[in-house]
């Protein structure tokens, strides 16, 4: 096989990334819906948290059928957002303060609104003709995917991979199945230039300022591909060029499982509420780890799975949520928030804030939806600046705000937050920073769980670099619990709830509980 020589981008040593959906930041202009201008107000407040670096939803030109996952431009940002220039004093603005941005890459599917599917629908063949996933008569569905049929004058299915609206950009197929020509091989003609025109994409942004891309649905793009060989070499074909042109830029999958994606050459991959991570053990199922009732041990057998198995490549990420999931105080609340937060900053990989998670934001029940959000809409309400008007999020009437924001009169606030050195927020703001302080906490410092038995309290684990080890003891449950530990704890870097106690090996830690140890 041949030898690894990817740059890792330095900075992700110790990064710790701020998810911003543009839409529901702040909204400079009065129309109701987030723009670059707000961000780029805010970015001092994301500094001020801690915060390295961004990763901001997708922002380019679209029908806003799936809150922008539905591009009809891939070259041009929506201008609702504002201009590319506006983006690019963005990327500027933010490497003035050492600061990092991501934008989102939709390399799986288009809008149909899309100049290339408009073409691609038409009967006579043309360069877009196998832009996409077409079968060669419309009686022919692809096998195990839902297809666009009946609305163009070409004869055959297009496949679809999320929305109906949204029609499955053509890869190729692994292994095409001889007997249906449509089906065609990776190296076909229009695989190739499918791919060859996601590179310019890529280029055109990268040569802009933007430092990488999170990556939606980056395993899907083969298809007939179940164990992923065929999108894993597509993705070390992407590698290539960007090691060529590129070294510096950095890439994180919406993919889940980090034994490929990371083969594949991205730097990092996120663990998500669906596929096998057990992820949502910890956050949000009907008992949350994180509650003080649950268990973590499906979680850490599988995660050390895929820690093995990655080779330590690259880096797991873990988030505290998404524009795709319920936010996580709709499960986890009060100091367990905190405890959470206590495992998310000091887990290996770099971790990632869904913006307002930080001030503990709820999940808005009962809303419609909105841009093809569904029950996603909830956690994509304005973020909650201060008691002004909408919450200073926007100067629009509230029924012109792109969500409707959470009515509870209770809100949280980053204004109040801020001020109250006992919030969420300030915890968080301590925890990063203690990361930031200690390699062996940080992205690429080694694991080694100490304690996750089934359906046990505490989850203890050891985070090593160098010289420098570090027992991190998480207690969410209601009662005092031990564990034994054949080490010694020196310094405590960290406590929330109460004293460590440690006797002939046995360490004793309070109720609803959090603390990190030096270790050496
Ligand atoms: C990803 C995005 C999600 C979107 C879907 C289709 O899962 O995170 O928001 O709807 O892909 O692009
Ligand atoms: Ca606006």
């Amino acid at each position: 096989m041949k030898k690894n020589n990817s740059r890792f981008p330095k900075w992700l040593d110790n990064a710790v990334f701020y998810e911003i959906y543009p839409q529901s930041f702040l909204d400079t202009n009065a129309d109701g819906i987030g723009d670059f201008q707000g961000i780029i107000q805010k970015l001092d407040y994301v500094k001020s948290l801690g915060c390295t670096a961004i990763w901001m939803n997708p922002c380019f030109e679209s029908p806003f059928g799936d809150a922008g996952y539905d591009v009809s431009d891939y070259y041009r940002v929506a201008k609702r957002y504002g201009t590319n220039e506006d983006l690019k004093h963005l990327f500027e603005e933010a490497h003035r303060r050492g600061m990092h941005v991501l934008l989102d890459l939709v390399p799986g599917h288009t809008s149909v609104a899309h100049p290339w599917f408009q073409q691609s629908m038409k009967a006579e063949k043309n360069e877009f003709t196998d832009r996409y996933v077409w079968t060669d008569s419309i009686w022919e569905s692809p096998d195990g995917y839902a297809s666009l049929r009946g609305i163009s004058d070409r004869d055959g299915s297009c496949m679809v991979n999320f929305f109906s609206h949204q029609p499955a950009l053509n890869y190729g197929y692994y292994r095409p199945d001889p007997k249906k020509k449509w089906q065609q091989p990776m190296d076909a003609d229009g695989p190739q230039a499918t791919l060859q025109t996601m590179k310019d994409v890529m280029r055109f942004w990268l040569k802009m300022g933007c430092d990488g891309f999170r990556v939606d649905m980056a395993g899907s793009l083969v298809k007939g591909d179940p164990d992923g060989k065929g999108t894993i070499r597509l993705w070390q074909n992407v590698r290539a060029f960007l090691d060529q042109e590129f070294p510096d830029a950095a890439m994180i999958s919406e993919w889940g499982e980090p034994d490929k994606s990371l083969l594949g050459g991205f730097h990092m991959d996120f663990l998500l509420h669906f596929g096998p991570s057990h992820y949502n053990d910890l956050f949000r199922c009907e008992h949350p780890f994180f509650s003080g009732n649950g268990d973590a041990s499906a979680f850490v057998k599988k995660y050390l799975e895929s820690y093995e198995k990655s080779g330590r490549k690259g880096l797991i990420c873990i988030p505290s949520g998404n524009h795709d999931m319920d936010r996580l105080a709709r499960t986890i609340s009060g100091v367990h928030q905190k405890i959470a937060f206590a495992f998310l900053l000091s887990m290996p990989g770099a971790p990632f804030i869904y913006y307002g998670d930080e001030i503990g934001m709820c999940y808005v029940e009962g809303v419609t939806s909105v841009e093809g959000g569904y029950g996603r809409t909830g956690s994509r309400s304005p973020m909650q600046w201060d008691d002004a008007l909408n919450a200073g999020f926007s100067s629009a009437p509230a029924s012109e705000l792109y969500v409707p924001l959470d009515p509870d009169p209770k809100r949280p606030n980053v204004k109040t937050q801020t001020e109250d050195p006992d919030s969420l927020w300030h915890e968080i703001q301590r925890l990063i920073s203690i990361r930031m302080e200690h390699p062996a906490l940080q992205s690429k410092g080694e694991i080694q769980f100490i304690q996750a038995k089934k359906n046990t309290y505490p989850l203890v684990y050891l985070r090593t670099a160098g010289q420098e080890s570090i027992l991190v003891v998480l207690n969410p449950s209601d009662r005092e619990v031990s564990f034994s530990f054949d080490g010694s704890l020196g310094e405590c870097i960290y406590s929330l709830g109460g004293k460590t106690k440690m006797k002939n090996g046995q360490v004793t830690i309070p109720a609803r509980s959090a603390s990190y140890h030096i270790c050496n």
